[in-house]
């Protein structure tokens, strides 16, 4: 069988050959000046004819770190502290007078002192009363801890395992001296087989082969000549490095879809928001510890927000007052307005959903209603690896006649299922605007654990009495935490990780 390879992995068989031994890819490679992923396939097609191969081998490499490095390109300490003595053609000095000259951190002084001694280039001696150098050599050529470190940074790394035992030594020094790096890495060792090592190249045919056909080849018809190349398509492609939707971008449009398809409608509301929808609509009265400054971010401009219609305002004051006409007592102090014209950047987006109360009352909608909202909210939080000042809450709100809490156990099971987290549990909870209130965990198989998503319940009469709905209608309400459920889904441990944009996690994301 004759055997036809491309002109190029002639090419590189011939360099085999002519090397007579086995040789590392990479650097195979950046001698060739071809890339390594060239060379790969040349081996490949190699392989298939049964002329060589290659073997991995783990191996360590040693190089300089960036200490190291900059020691090598501007000198060791001690061969600085000498370039001084000789430029002023100093014999002798005291310590301190060359530690002002030498410009270097008292550390490092010290350090390139002791070796210049080392070196034996000075002599140090306190006879005179001061610490005093003297310089003692007739010549001082390169060291042979400079010469290798001249090497490291040319070659940029040594494979641990092939130093003679001298550059051990060195190696041993400049490791002390914290200068080095060592990595393990796998490199691949190519070799030819028997049958590679005796074949005779000028019976090899050069095969043309082509990866792509171009317009010209179609119209002259010369496609026809050449030998296509068959794509292996169990091989991984190429890592690609282009653009992407950020997958937190992703993660919004899946969970919009989910709520889409049960029959949702998304809504959107200001960041800057009034008191009023932020805590008063919520029947959350005006000396509510979350208001105050550590939880919640006041703003100065601008200062005051408006308030809805007259008449609604006064039914959430006389809600606070008295209980207005809700059935309730309410909280029994005297509502100010002007507490409620203070803005904020909005806490939660609950105050978005108080806002689609209001239009319900407004435009006299008819139920049921289903609307959904994800957005930013603010808390003045001091951020770690599971909390952020700023993130994004999964609001929701159900009104409808006689719906009621399975209703709501339902709707959030549902969503979480099609998020692809099968168990969830429902705990009583406490929130100012809800009765009965719930917390809502999901169960984590990876932890093995239960982690809570967010609150929901059915809002209050207080809450919606003065906005016209009325029981039997009422309104489920949700509001979970987007960035936790980032977390499980995208298996980060460190939520800062979703918006600090580790590259390397990015690239992994599919398109
Ligand atoms: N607003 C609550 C929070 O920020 C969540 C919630 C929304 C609770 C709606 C009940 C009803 O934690």
């Amino acid at each position: 069988m004759t055997i036809k390879l491309k002109k190029q992995v002639i090419e590189i068989l011939k360099i085999l050959k002519e090397k007579g031994s086995e040789c590392e890819a990479s650097k195979l490679a950046a001698e060739l000046s071809i890339d390594y992923i060239v060379l790969m396939s040349a081996i490949n097609d190699l392989i298939e004819f049964d002329l060589g191969g290659f073997k991995e081998v783990e191996v360590n490499q040693i190089s300089l770190n960036d200490e190291g490095r900059d020691y090598a390109l501007n000198e060791l300490p001690e061969r600085q502290l000498l370039k001084i003595l000789r430029k002023e053609k100093v014999k002798e000095i005291k310590v301190n007078d060359l530690l002002k000259k030498s410009n270097l951190e008292e550390k490092k002084y010290f350090i390139g002192l002791n070796n210049m001694k080392k070196n034996r280039w000075i002599s140090r001696s306190k006879a005179s009363g001061d610490d005093t150098i003297f310089l003692i050599a007739e010549s001082y050529p390169k060291t042979k801890l400079e010469v290798f470190m001249g090497k490291l940074l040319k070659i940029k790394y040594l494979d641990f395992s092939n130093l003679s035992n001298d550059d051990k030594d060195l190696y041993d020094i400049l490791n002390k001296r914290k200068l080095t790096e060592k990595k393990r890495r796998t490199q691949r060792i190519l070799f030819l087989t028997n049958k590679g090592k005796k074949i005779d190249i000028s019976k090899i045919e050069e095969l043309k082969q082509v990866s792509k056909i171009t317009s010209e080849m179609l119209s002259s018809g010369t496609w026809k000549d050449y030998n296509l190349k068959h794509f292996d398509v169990t091989k991984p492609g190429p890592l690609l490095k282009a653009g992407k939707i950020h997958p937190m971008v992703n993660l919004i449009n899946e969970i919009r879809e989910i709520f889409i398809s049960l029959g949702f409608t998304e809504i959107r509301g200001p960041i800057i928001e009034s008191a009023f929808f932020n805590f008063d609509a919520l029947f959350q009265p005006q000396d509510h510890p979350a208001r105050e400054m550590h939880d919640t971010f006041y703003l100065n401009n601008p200062k005051t927000a408006k308030l809805p219609e007259k008449e609604r305002v006064k039914a959430v004051k006389e809600t606070h007052e008295n209980g207005g006409d809700s059935g309730s007592i309410g909280w029994g102090y005297e509502w100010d307005e002007n507490i409620a014209k203070q803005t904020v950047l909005r806490t939660h987006t609950t105050s978005t959903t108080m806002r689609r109360l209001a239009q319900f009352y407004r435009n006299k909608d008819k139920t049921p209603v289903k609307v959904f909202c994800i957005d930013r909210v603010f808390r003045n939080e001091k951020l770690d690896k599971s909390h952020l000042a700023e993130f994004t809450q999964i609001e929701g709100i159900v009104i409808d006649e006689n719906v009621n809490l399975s209703d709501l156990i339902g709707l959030l099971s549902e969503f979480y299922k099609k998020m692809g987290f099968e168990k969830i549990i429902t705990r009583p909870g406490f929130f100012p605007y809800t009765e009965p209130s719930m917390e809502v965990s999901v169960y984590y198989d990876k932890l093995g654990e239960w982690l809570e998503m967010g609150g929901s319940g059915i809002f209050r009469p207080e809450v919606t009495y003065p906005w016209g709905i009325k029981n039997p209608t009422r309104v489920l309400a949700w509001g979970q935490g987007l960035e936790r459920i980032a977390m499980l889904y995208y298996n980060r441990k460190d939520i800062r990780d979703l918006y600090i944009n580790p590259i390397k996690w990015l690239r992994q994301q599919p398109y």
